[in-house]
């Protein structure tokens, strides 16, 4: 059984080039623990312990490769994850930003999607909310794994993915289908725009009202978080909202950039 600790940093910068050239993504701002982890990880599953045997297979595997990078995307995610967020985001946050814009178009980043479970959730309490007959709403949601994205285009999932949400809620913006999958509604769909993006160096996509970045840069070095945590600043429009993940906060250095609103949710205000 091989131990992180016996993959060497030369090892590491070699996969994480290989992973750059072949997929645009860049895993060098990424801890390098979490990564020799999970490098680690796959060779224990494929019973290898020499890293260039395994290096053999990534540059002739493209499975393998693939294998490798939805173990360092880490996709995680559920609908309505930390359900007391998205009540917060109900009950207070998305009514005063509809508020606030009077009229102009909502602008949201879900960076960081995942499967799409986080911006579907979004989706459906700006519906409940009615805020989509009284303005147009742009939903950008992103991440760097475009087999996550895949997943979270089709809208498709299974009865178990859904036992946060209300039976109304699946009634109302869900269509059973007869293999038992539920796939999302047209209606929902259609308020979002999945993009392959990265975070960080990522061309800009526009202005936001409100950005939604949580659990991405808990694989992050503080360098890498910085340049995040800079980006939402700049793409967020004066007053704009950001919020992190439970475990997640604006680095010091932002403490003037970022009011924090609500410390419990994660939710900051651009100042
Ligand atoms: C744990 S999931 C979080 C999903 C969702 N935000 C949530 O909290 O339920 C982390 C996601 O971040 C994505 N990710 C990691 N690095 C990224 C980057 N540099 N740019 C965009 N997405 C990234 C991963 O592919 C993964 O889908």
């Amino acid at each position: 059984m091989l131990n992180p600790s016996d993959i060497q940093q030369d090892f590491v910068r070699l996969v994480i080039g290989e992973l750059h050239r072949h997929y645009g993504v860049d895993f060098a701002g990424y801890n390098r623990n979490f990564i020799r982890r999970r490098i680690a990880s796959r060779m224990n599953r494929l019973g290898i312990s020499a890293p260039m045997q395994y290096f053999k297979i990534l540059g002739s595997d493209v499975n393998e490769f693939s294998q490798l990078l939805q173990n360092l995307t880490i996709n995680t995610t559920e609908f309505m994850r930390n359900p007391e967020v998205f009540l917060k985001m109900e009950k207070f946050l998305l009514p005063k930003i509809a508020e606030e814009i009077a009229g102009n178009s909502l602008m949201i980043w879900s960076a960081g999607c995942s499967r799409g479970q986080e911006p579907y959730s979004i989706a459906m309490i700006l519906m409940k909310l009615r805020i989509p007959e009284r303005m147009t709403v742009r939903i950008f949601a992103t991440d760097i794994d475009e087999i996550a994205l895949d997943t979270a285009r089709k809208g498709l999932y299974d009865a178990a993915s859904l036992s946060k949400l209300s039976p109304t809620d699946v009634k109302i913006f869900f269509e059973r289908k007869d293999n038992g999958s539920f796939s999302v509604k047209n209606n929902l769909k259609k308020m979002i725009i999945f993009k392959k993006h990265d975070v960080v160096d990522g061309q800009s996509l526009g202005k936001f009202n409100l950005i939604v970045c949580r659990n991405v840069s808990i694989y992050f070095t503080k360098n890498l978080q910085m340049k995040m945590y800079r980006r939402f600043y700049e793409d967020l429009l004066p007053g704009g909202y950001l919020i992190t993940g439970k475990t997640e906060t604006p680095p010091t250095r932002f403490i003037k950039e970022f009011e924090c609103v609500d410390l419990d949710n994660r939710i900051y205000r651009k100042a």
